[in-house]
């Protein structure tokens, strides 16, 4: 399976998942402004991945600070990465979870500090592929034997620090013998479905099959999807669901065609402080990812342009939520907290 970011001798290495699929390049970040670029330029991106990715730019943000003045300095690390995305909760909890062990081992000589930290963030990684197992074991037995699944973006190794969620899903699927296979939406603008879905699944001789988002609908009302299956990137307390922009229409058009709709999901994901999916910040991205396709202008010049990166799904629509501990189902109030022990 694909190395979506590794920490090593010389930095943060990730893949570049903007140069997917045509070419495969690795990047190494050596400081946390990179890891924040990298971040903000979807170098690296999906939720849980973009928390690896946090939680090594904080270890990494240390070991290069000078010994004068320790917090002001970590403040300013941390602070620079919780600024480079708003959706993805995960960012905000690995970076907490760092910050919770920095006040725990604050008191320790600098190396020892520096090499608990390091760690700490070798283990959320780690920690991540664990729980994508778990989500893909609870989730597998509800998708239809030998039936099409539709996913929406790419919620998959490369999402993740590795096998996925909503790709994880699948990929327990196949492996307990469910000869399954998926449509992949394309996901416009950054095409994450077209590019990263369909590389990944290819890499893994899952039988995927390549549709523009327009489609779904169609597919759907054709009888051919036996389910779909996404990922999140933040999920209110009463079950809302915010993932990539499109995600929404999905629901919609897979309740009025029958189809259940599942969303796969770490605990990390859930924010239990929201209590509905109104106040989850939805980020805006520059309007070229929507005039442009590859550098190439597709728009007339000065065309008024919308790119919200994310919508938020209400929970009605929403068949049950997969998480490593277990499947939530609607009330989604009493089962998300049951899930996470709040
Ligand atoms: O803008 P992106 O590519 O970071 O958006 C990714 C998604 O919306 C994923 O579906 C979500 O983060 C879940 S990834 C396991």
């Amino acid at each position: 399976m694909v190395e979506t970011i590794q920490w090593t001798d010389s930095g943060v290495v990730m893949i570049d998942q903007t140069r997917l699929p045509l070419e495969e390049i690795y990047v190494t970040c050596s400081t946390y402004e990179d890891v924040a670029a990298a971040i903000r330029g979807m170098v690296i991106r999906g939720a849980p991945a973009i928390g690896v990715a946090a939680a090594m730019g904080v270890a990494l943000g240390l070991l290069n600070a000078s010994s004068g003045d320790l917090d002001a300095q970590f403040a300013r690390i941390c602070d620079t990465l919780a600024a480079t995305r708003p959706t993805a909760v995960n960012l905000f909890w690995a970076i907490d979870r760092m910050k919770r062990r920095f006040a725990e081992w604050r008191a320790l000589p600098l190396d020892e500090l520096r090499r608990r930290m390091v760690a700490e963030a070798a283990q959320i990684r780690l920690e991540d592929i664990a729980t994508n197992e778990s989500i893909g074991r609870h989730g597998a037995p509800l998708l239809p034997n030998g039936r099409t699944v539709l996913t929406h973006c790419n919620a998959g190794a490369l999402a993740t620090a590795g096998y996925g969620t909503a790709l994880g899903v699948i990929r327990a699927a196949v492996a307990s013998g469910n000869p399954l296979d998926v449509f992949a939406d394309e996901t416009r603008p950054f095409l994450q479905g077209a590019r990263l879905t369909v590389w990944e699944l290819q890499r893994d001789g899952i039988p995927a099959t390549l549709i523009t988002d327009n489609m779904a609908g169609h597919f759907l009302n054709s009888g051919r999807i036996g389910s779909v299956v996404v990922g999140a990137d933040r999920i209110a307390a009463n079950g809302d669901v915010a993932n990539k922009i499109g995600t929404y229409s999905v629901a919609v058009l897979a309740r009025e065609n029958n189809v259940p709709f599942y969303v796969a999901a770490p605990i990390s994901t859930l924010d239990l402080s929201l209590p509905s999916g109104d106040a989850i910040p939805i980020e805006q991205r520059p309007t070229s990812e929507v005039t442009h396709v590859f550098g190439v202008q597709v728009a007339p010049d000065n065309a008024s342009v919308q790119n919200p990166a994310f919508d938020v799904t209400p929970n009605r629509y929403v068949t049950a939520i997969i998480t490593e501990r277990g499947v939530a189902r609607a009330p989604y109030e009493q089962s998300l907290r049951a899930l996470a022990g709040a």
